[in-house]
């Protein structure tokens, strides 16, 4: 049985607990879930969105005792929302789908929807369905171009699909561990939502206008206190840094993790905050966190055939397109006979605008000389970061 929000409102959770790798790139060490939501108006029944298809089994369970769907309104059509469309339709053959202009090109292209069945609904407009209203606002960007949110007037619930929600399986309908989902939601926000920092912002005063008692995200739980998650948003998109270094690096003999941990103690020394990540066992979502807020990245790797070690390349590669707020930037490299680490390196972030700090690369193991580059290079981000 769908979960009761409101009156004829309805929570449709199919909660995915064993799911561990999202988009085959991103990782779940909490699971997830895919919530679709039930309208049942005086006039129309409204199912907003719908589950990921491998878990079409759940949303019918859900569904049951539901005789009649009048409208599929599609918020964001990637799969994990929109792939159960087509067998919803299956059951509910005279469903008609809301979505916004660009929602009905990716219907059709990702998911053969006919276009015949598919309305579109433009910006601020308002659908009516008996004693209950939605309506739009088209927020493009969180995070395909088709995104849109809805508002259901009478109840006060802001449905946002992708946007503010988070990876976590849980039974819970609502945030009950507001650490917990913190963290969910902000490993949401630097893998999925980060790379469009500034569209989001500039969309975001949008809601001022809203009185919201519940958001309703389509991934985690719903928010009761939606000041909870809208605050941690505005934290996140805001253009200022904190005073912390993320360091993700590689040593392979010894000699980049000697200089590396000298790093770590000379910003501790320094009282500036230091994530440091060895990326042969790190959890790649873990150092998307710490970008959220990073003021510094400092990367640290070995020379292999001339190049940065292969799983630095793919961290910053992979730092390189979520365009975190960084400022500044170094590397930390060593090296046996030669190559262009460093350059190599700094050809991989050009969507990261930042400020290189003088990097230290070297041959061998560290010397004398080597640890004092180290803590100038410790002086230099304390300089940067208390300017
Ligand atoms: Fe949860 Fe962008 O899909």
């Amino acid at each position: 049985m769908a979960r009761l929000i409101k009156e004829n409102l309805f929570l449709i959770n199919a909660t995915d607990w064993n799911r561990r790798l999202f988009d085959s790139l991103i990782p779940l060490p909490d699971g997830t879930s895919y919530n679709a939501y039930l309208i049942k108006g005086s006039e129309k029944t409204v199912l907003i969105d719908t589950v990921d298809p491998d878990m079409a089994d759940t949303l019918f369970y859900h569904l049951a005792d539901v005789p009649k769907i009048d409208i599929i309104v599609s918020l964001h059509s990637e799969q994990d929302h929109s792939g159960s469309i087509s067998l919803v339709l299956e059951r509910y053959p005279d469903a008609k789908i809301v979505t916004s202009p660009k929602g009905k090109t990716m219907l059709k292209e990702h998911l053969l929807i006919p276009e015949e069945i598919i309305s579109v609904v433009e910006d601020g407009e308002e659908l009516s369905l008996g004693d209950k209203t939605l309506k739009f606002i088209h927020f493009p960007w969180v995070h395909w171009p088709e995104t849109m949110l809805a508002y259901l007037k009478e109840d006060k619930v802001l449905f946002t699909c992708d946007f503010l929600g988070s990876h976590l399986a849980t039974t819970d309908m609502y945030v009950t561990d507001e650490s917990l989902v913190y963290e969910a939601a902000k490993r949401y926000y630097a893998e999925i939502m980060m790379p469009f920092r500034t569209i989001i912002q500039k969309n975001f005063p949008k809601l001022d206008e809203y009185e919201i008692e519940i958001v309703a995200p389509s991934h985690g739980p719903m928010y009761d206190n939606p000041k909870f998650i809208i605050d941690a948003y505005k934290d996140w998109l805001s253009d200022t840094p904190k005073d912390c270094v993320v360091i993700p690096y590689i040593s392979m003999h010894g000699s980049v993790g000697k200089m590396i941990d000298h790093l770590v103690f000379a910003l501790e020394e320094r009282g500036v905050k230091a994530y440091k990540f060895d990326l042969t066992v790190t959890d790649i979502g873990k150092l998307a966190i710490t970008l959220v807020d990073a003021k510094t990245i400092i990367v640290g790797t070995p020379t292999v055939l001339g190049e940065p070690h292969p799983l630095v390349s793919y961290a910053v590669k992979l730092a390189n397109l979520l365009k975190p707020k960084v400022q500044y930037a170094s590397v930390i490299a060593s090296y046996g006979w030669g190559g262009k680490t460093v350059d190599k390196v700094v050809e991989m972030i050009p969507n990261l605008k930042v400020e290189l700090i003088e990097p230290v690369f070297i041959q061998g193991f560290p010397k004398e000389e080597d640890l004092k580059a180290i803590e100038k290079m410790a002086d230099s981000i304390k300089e940067k970061h208390s300017a």
